[in-house]
């Protein structure tokens, strides 16, 4: 599509004060394009000293947030929250999140329409494991995925999707590009059936799973890729800034 660019690093629950303040100096250092979006993802307690400290051409992300603007939900951090200090972004539904702390597909969806009410942008994630593409079950685990937000979303000029199949992620298994584009076809055409061709047009679709400065290139040149949500790959200066170059 002609949508903007856009690179997202999640950097997941990695790092210590002393390896946030070298990465961020590092990326500092770097040259990434002007004309697209980087948002880095730190861990809840680094990110308002990446906030402070990181230069204008990236911004921040949290990598959950609760679906309440606040009361008695020990643990959790609301997306008003992030609004007020400053964190214009928000990943929801990751595959880890998913699978490892019980996420639905209808939680999933009530986090993404409560962080956009609240003022946040959002990349949200779906993406199938490796059984249920085995068992035929592919489309049917994504139309489910985005079913769920739809039914949440008012605005989607604020949402970013990431297609993340489980089984690339962090296995150093990444999707073929013929692979990742027949699935963000799909993500187009299902967005372009519900919501119109010229807002579906819009919506960046980004590919993550085992990206890295070695692939990117090729999975950047498929119609369909807008960008890429790298875990393993953001942690690393140089490779993170290559990434955010994939288009030369
Ligand atoms: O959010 C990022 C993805 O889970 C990809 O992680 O690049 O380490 O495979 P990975």
């Amino acid at each position: 599509s002609t949508a903007k660019f856009f690179v997202g690093g999640n950097w997941k629950c990695n790092g210590t004060h002393a390896s946030v303040e070298k990465l961020v100096a590092d990326l500092n250092a770097g040259d990434v394009p002007a004309d697209i979006d980087i948002v880095v993802a730190p861990p809840f307690i680094y990110i308002d000293y990446v906030r402070a400290n990181i230069k204008g051409a990236y911004a921040v992300a949290a990598q959950n947030c609760w679906m309440k603007p606040d009361g008695a939900f020990t643990g959790e951090i609301s997306a008003e929250m992030m609004d007020d200090a400053g964190v214009p972004w928000v990943i929801t539904g990751h595959s880890e999140r998913r699978l490892l702390l019980g996420e639905s597909n209808r939680t999933v969806g009530l986090k993404t329409g409560h962080a956009l009410e609240a003022g946040l942008s959002v990349i949200a994630c779906v993406g199938e494991t490796l059984e249920q593409r085995n068992g035929g079950n592919l489309y049917h685990t994504l139309d489910l995925q985005l079913q769920a937000l739809f039914e949440n979303v008012q605005d989607w000029g604020k949402v970013v999707i990431a297609y993340e199949p489980v089984w690339a992620i962090g296995t150093g298994v990444v999707a073929s590009p013929e692979q990742a584009q027949e699935v963000h076809a799909y993500v187009r055409k299902v967005l372009g059936d519900r919501l119109g061709k010229a807002t579906s047009e819009g919506i960046r679709i980004i590919y993550g799973g085992s990206v890295t400065d070695a692939n990117c290139a090729e999975l950047a040149t498929q119609d369909d890729i807008d960008g890429f949500l790298v875990g393993g790959a953001s942690l690393k200066a140089p490779a993170f800034i290559n990434i955010c170059n994939a288009r030369g």
